[in-house]
């Protein structure tokens, strides 16, 4: 066993491919310390700039004096008067009539697609779903079906081949792709869902706070969608996660996702973060509209640039291709003062490296542009080290 795990650090280091933690301190307005160096963080996913808002923080605060801890799972002792309320409030945000809190995105999709789904039946998913769906469909023992992605025409094909062979099918995407930043064609997944009898289920991690109507998402607004799992830990600044769907989905994942049941309940403080941050993201709304304006200008210039930019979203991915070139180029950015992680495969798929430059309502215009000259500096300065 040791061999084997010497081996494999010694190739993930010659395939430019080995991750290492490096420790950081979040100083708030988009900034960060690490190793006594300040950076501007294009690595988070606080797209609103709310996980440093006083408002949670007090929020957060006030609820520590009930304690630290919620000491129980939800069916023991562990469902407080806070997380119900946080559940309705959430299930009114999505336009569903129940919603289920959970403590992590990754435990919603591996519980959620395990509890809906097992042997006999078939699930369809976008090629690039997150891992945490890949998790929970293999987790469920369902057979799963790959459609390319954010092609309805290729879900399409599989259904038509595939759907009346298993039992039930559940089709799952995400709306706007963690990865990508693009979106899922939602209108024509749910006319496929409805032609091919099939439950839907969507992941708006990255959606929610930013886009649809008071910063809901985009799966409430086009209807026929069966559960909208998304996440407190992103856009909303806080942790945790959610399903919303109809009362009797809710109580059947109450009695079986074993990722809700088997593990203690959100501490009172993080639900109360959560709270506040649903308030704010009503409350608030030119965070997200100066986001969105200022992702489409950034996006802009980078293409003026000559870049290979993605998406259409506050996640603008830059394709670099090879991994080491993409660790190069984010060392260079942080020589610059910008911290912005490569990702590599397996998060992305092989020869997509990339640099996944995530805006957030702190980023300015000013920076953003700032940003872009140096990118471009930065490929001058290699084009000059290769001629
Ligand atoms: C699309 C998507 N779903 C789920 C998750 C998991 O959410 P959490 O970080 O709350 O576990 C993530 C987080 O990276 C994500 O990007």
């Amino acid at each position: 066993m040791e061999r084997r795990i010497d081996a494999f650090l010694e190739k993930q280091a010659e395939g430019g491919l080995l991750r290492c933690l490096t420790e950081v301190f979040p100083l708030g307005g988009g900034k960060m310390l690490s190793g006594g160096r300040e950076y501007v963080n294009f690595s988070s996913n606080d797209y609103l700039g709310l996980s440093s808002h006083p408002a949670l923080a007090r929020a957060a605060a006030d609820a520590l004096s009930s304690g630290a801890g919620s000491s129980a799972s939800r069916l023991m002792s562990g469902s407080t008067q806070s997380h119900h309320i946080l559940e309705d409030r959430t299930a009114r945000f999505k336009g569903k009539p129940a919603s289920l809190v959970f403590n992590s995105g990754y435990q919603a999709n591996v519980g959620i697609i395990s509890a809906l789904c097992g042997k006999g039946d078939a699930v369809f998913s976008d090629r690039l779903n997150h891992a945490s769906i890949v998790d929970g469909i293999r987790l469920s023992g369902a057979r799963c079906f790959r459609f390319r992605h954010n092609d309805a025409g290729h879900l399409e094909e599989l259904l038509k081949r595939e759907r009346n062979k298993y039992r039930g099918a559940l089709i799952v995407t995400e709306t706007v792709f963690s990865m990508d930043g693009d979106i899922a064609p939602l209108e024509a997944i749910v006319r496929l869902k409805r032609a091919h009898d099939c439950v839907l289920m969507v992941d708006e991690a990255h959606a929610t706070g930013i886009f649809g109507k008071n910063g809901s998402g985009l799966a409430g607004p086009a209807g026929g969608v069966d559960i909208i799992m998304g996440t407190f830990s992103k856009a909303l600044g806080g942790f945790g996660a959610y399903a919303a769907t109809s009362a009797a989905v809710r109580d059947y994942l109450v009695n079986t996702c074993r990722s809700f049941i088997y593990s203690t309940s959100l501490p009172p403080s993080v639900i109360a973060a959560d709270l506040a941050a649903l308030d704010l993201v009503r409350r608030e709304p030119h965070r997200r509209e100066v986001l969105l304006a200022n992702a489409r200008y950034f996006r802009d210039k980078l293409k003026a640039k000559g870049f290979q930019v993605k998406g259409d979203s506050q996640i603008v991915p830059v394709i670099v291709g090879g991994n080491k070139e993409a660790v190069r180029l984010s060392e260079f950015l942080k020589g610059k003062g910008y911290w912005v992680t490569p990702v590599r495969p397996p998060t992305v798929p092989q020869g997509q490296a990339r640099l996944r430059i995530s805006l957030t309502f702190d980023h300015s215009k000013e920076v953003l542009e700032r940003l872009v000259r140096d990118m471009g500096e930065a490929v001058r300065a290699s084009w000059r080290r290769s001629a």
